[in-house]
């Protein structure tokens, strides 16, 4: 499908007894992009998925595997989830003091990188990166759970890193994910303000018919 954005559905809001069905409801919808949201128990107050559940993902999809690394010491995971099959490993600039470090070891297994930032952190912690960037991922809720309230305030960080990109040049290489409390009705908000990848968890898997629900945002 060619259309002005992406959709990464998230399965976290799937039932976790049949993530096949989940990922099938990818397929029928047409989402491109698949969302994993992985969590410690540290960086954020959840538990979730690890690199055995993406390796059982795999290949079952052709879907383009997402992970987002909400977890301290993320340097240890890259490899793992590189292995297990992901297409591109994001980590939280807030986990780390070596983020170019850990940029490197991800391109180095072949994945592409994103970093995300939480809501409450300057901009500026992660501007000297977008170089080196596949996306950046703007949390539009704090990490942690699915089926939280879009963050208002998030709109403007949106404009204001499309702008800094445009600046640098790089509006085309490095894509902008939103993620956390976006639904249809609020989705062209967030792609007019510049987002390239929506993130959409609660507002797919709990509607009594996600494939429908996917087919409904590309027409937001
Ligand atoms: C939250 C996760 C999100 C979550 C979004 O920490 O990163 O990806 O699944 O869920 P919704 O779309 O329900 O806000
Ligand atoms: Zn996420």
């Amino acid at each position: 499908m060619t259309s002005e954005f992406k959709l990464a559905p998230s399965i976290l809001s799937a039932d976790f007894s049949d993530l096949g069905q989940a990922l099938s409801q990818c397929e029928s919808g047409g989402a491109p992009w698949v969302h994993v949201d992985v969590m410690d128990n540290q960086f954020v107050p959840n538990l979730t998925i690890g690199p055995p559940v993406v390796k059982s993902l795999r290949p079952k999809t052709t879907k383009f595997l997402d992970v987002h690394m909400m977890v301290i010491d993320p340097e240890k995971l890259v490899e793992p989830f590189a292995k297990a099959g992901a297409d591109l490993i994001t980590f939280h600039i807030e986990a780390t003091d070596n983020s170019m470090e850990i940029i490197d070891l991800i391109k180095s297994t072949g994945c592409q990188v994103g970093i995300s930032i939480k809501p409450s952190t300057s901009l500026a912690e992660i501007e000297p990166y977008y170089e080196f960037l596949d996306l950046v991922l703007v949390m539009s809720v704090e990490p942690g759970f699915g089926g939280q309230g879009y963050i208002e305030s998030s709109t403007s960080r949106i404009k204001a890193i499309k702008t800094k990109l445009k600046e640098e040049c790089l509006q085309d290489r490095v894509l902008i994910e939103v993620d956390g409390g976006i639904k249809l009705h609020n989705a062209r908000k967030v792609i007019d303000a510049g987002a390239d990848v929506l993130v959409a968890g609660s507002a797919i898997f709990n509607t009594p018919d996600p494939v429908e629900t996917i087919k409904e945002f590309y027409k937001v």
